[in-house]
């Protein structure tokens, strides 16, 4: 008997995954390995340098590390995630400055963790953000003119990366940045396998995941360096995390 695939967002939602990302957001780093949306944020805003900053999209934004560190620069930043719970955490950080959330030490037992914006020195940032839930692959029309848009492990995800990937054009400014970070990692789970847009054979030739990315985007886009894989870790418990490479490429919009 086949069982119906989980829908994306119920994996999201659930209790053990928003501690997980809490942690991964606002928590210790771990193996020497810098946070990862701070990572992320930091190299967007240095692909930033010379250009506005007036409106960043952080998609698939879970509990919102990104955003507030993007926030250190522009006008203003929105969040978008799939899941309620994830977007309910990060507008907690927003408005209190700070959360609070049992972490899995093993099995069920949990400790409890307060995190806060001061703390990480971003108390000035949480009047600039604001989140939403909302769908990447079905974006609402008020989600428009970013000077940029950071797709952070989001991609491969989505239940059709291509959908997203060929209208994402129109919501950035021209001279804008896509910054995508992906470990490529498809799931069936996830992503239908006739949705996933590299990661297999195509007449006979391996076919990527960047070859897929540069096909799709280079009509309105021109990638602007060398890809680089930057590394993350997640703590599940206290015995066991996960190691994972995210490979990072920056794309600037075309003028229209
Ligand atoms: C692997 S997590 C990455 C989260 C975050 N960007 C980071 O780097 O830590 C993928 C995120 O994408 C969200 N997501 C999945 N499908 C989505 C969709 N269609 N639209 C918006 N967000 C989605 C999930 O809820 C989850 O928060």
């Amino acid at each position: 008997m086949t069982r119906p695939a989980p829908q994306p967002h119920a994996y999201y939602e659930s209790n053990r995954l928003l501690a997980e990302y809490a942690e991964f957001h606002f928590g210790d780093t771990w193996y020497g390995v810098e946070n990862f949306p701070k990572a992320l944020a930091e190299r967007a805003l240095a692909a930033m340098a010379g250009k506005p900053r007036g409106k960043a999209l952080d998609l698939g934004c879970a509990c919102g590390r990104a955003s507030f560190e993007l926030a250190k620069q522009f006008d203003e930043v929105e969040g978008i995630d799939f899941s309620a719970n994830f977007v309910h955490l990060a507008s907690e950080m927003a408005r209190q400055g700070s959360v609070r959330y049992p972490l899995t030490e093993e099995g069920e037992l949990t400790s409890e963790r307060t995190r806060s914006l001061k703390d990480m020195g971003l108390d000035a940032c949480a009047s600039k953000v604001s989140f939403y839930q909302g769908d990447a692959c079905n974006l609402e029309g008020r989600f428009t003119d970013y000077d940029l848009v950071l797709a952070a492990n989001l991609i491969d995800r989505l239940y059709k990366p291509r959908l997203f990937l060929n209208n994402i054009h129109q919501r950035i400014n021209d001279a804008g940045i896509l910054l995508i970070a992906s470990p490529y990692t498809w799931m069936e789970e996830h992503t239908p396998k006739d949705e996933w847009i590299g990661g297999f054979q195509k007449d006979g030739e391996d076919y990527t995941t960047l070859d897929g990315l540069k096909e799709i985007l280079s009509p309105n886009f021109r990638l602007i360096q060398a890809p680089e894989k930057v590394p993350f870790v997640i703590r599940e418990t206290q015995h066991k995390f996960q190691h994972t490479l995210s490979e990072v490429t920056l794309w600037e919009r075309l003028p229209r």
